[in-house]
């Protein structure tokens, strides 16, 4: 039976959809994740789930050890990562509460750790493959239990992770636009990256939150916009996450 772990973003990490859950502290030679791993059953399936920001959300996005995070996830033995992330929307048509299954990312981060390979074995120097960072049959699940819930789902999207923790500039908000990007966040590049590089099927799904600020007829995003937005639609991630697991 597969084993499914879970790194779950801003407002995004509610660990009460386990059942039997319990906590436990690990580290490994990355050092701790970001959280106590709280681990228990969903649909009969062992999940272990990581808050990306901790519980108390004080982790800043830089600052969030990935390496640590997926080393965790991959010393439990999970068989594929299932993400969330709140965004903001670089496109009209994807309206607030609409969930992106992500399927491109580009790494506009400046300051984080992006490999494991700090060092090769003599005559083998590991270069992974990108072109295709999101598993596709894990994206195929989470599009098909956002259709039978009836939420509003796109079912790709290139994101632009940026370093943060500021937003972007209007003018940074229009070249990410016109790199194609469709969503914008803090944490996906990186985490996607390493749980490839580990070998582990990795798919995300954000929740766009707010427009960024490329949108003049609205006000630039405000944290408090981005909260208000994530409550009000963070159920839908929740029972999004639960019908994909039945499925994996
Ligand atoms: N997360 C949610 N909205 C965002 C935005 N506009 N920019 C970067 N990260 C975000």
């Amino acid at each position: 039976m597969a084993v499914i772990g879970i790194i779950g973003g801003s407002g995004l990490d509610n660990p009460d959809i386990l059942k039997d859950a319990k906590d436990s502290e690990v580290s490994n030679k990355w050092g701790s994740p970001s959280s106590p791993i709280k681990s228990g059953t969903i649909a009969g399936k062992e999940v272990h789930i990581i808050g990306r920001h901790g519980r108390e959300h004080t982790i800043p996005p830089t600052y969030v050890n990935n390496r640590a995070n997926i080393q965790a996830l991959k010393d439990l033995g999970c068989d594929c990562i299932l993400a969330t992330t709140a965004v903001g929307s670089l496109r009209e048509e994807i309206d607030r509460g609409h969930l992106v299954i992500i399927d491109q990312f580009i790494d506009f981060t400046r300051k984080r750790e992006l490999t494991f390979f700090e060092s090769f074995e003599p005559h083998a120097p590991a270069h992974t493959p990108m072109a295709e960072p999101f598993d596709a049959d894990l994206r195929a699940k989470m599009t098909a239990a956002c259709k039978e819930l009836g939420v509003t789902v796109h079912d790709k999207g290139t994101v632009v992770t940026i370093e943060g923790p500021r937003f972007s500039t209007r003018a940074e908000s229009h070249m990410f636009r016109a790199w194609g990007a469709d969503i914008i966040n803090m944490s996906t590049a990186p985490e996607a990256i390493l749980a490839n590089e580990a070998g582990i099927p990795y798919a995300a799904v954000a929740m766009s939150t707010d427009y960024d600020c490329w949108k003049t007829d609205e006000a630039p995003v405000t944290w408090d916009d981005i909260l208000a937005i994530f409550k009000a639609n963070a159920e839908n991630v929740t029972s999004m996450l639960i019908k994909t697991i039945e499925n994996i």
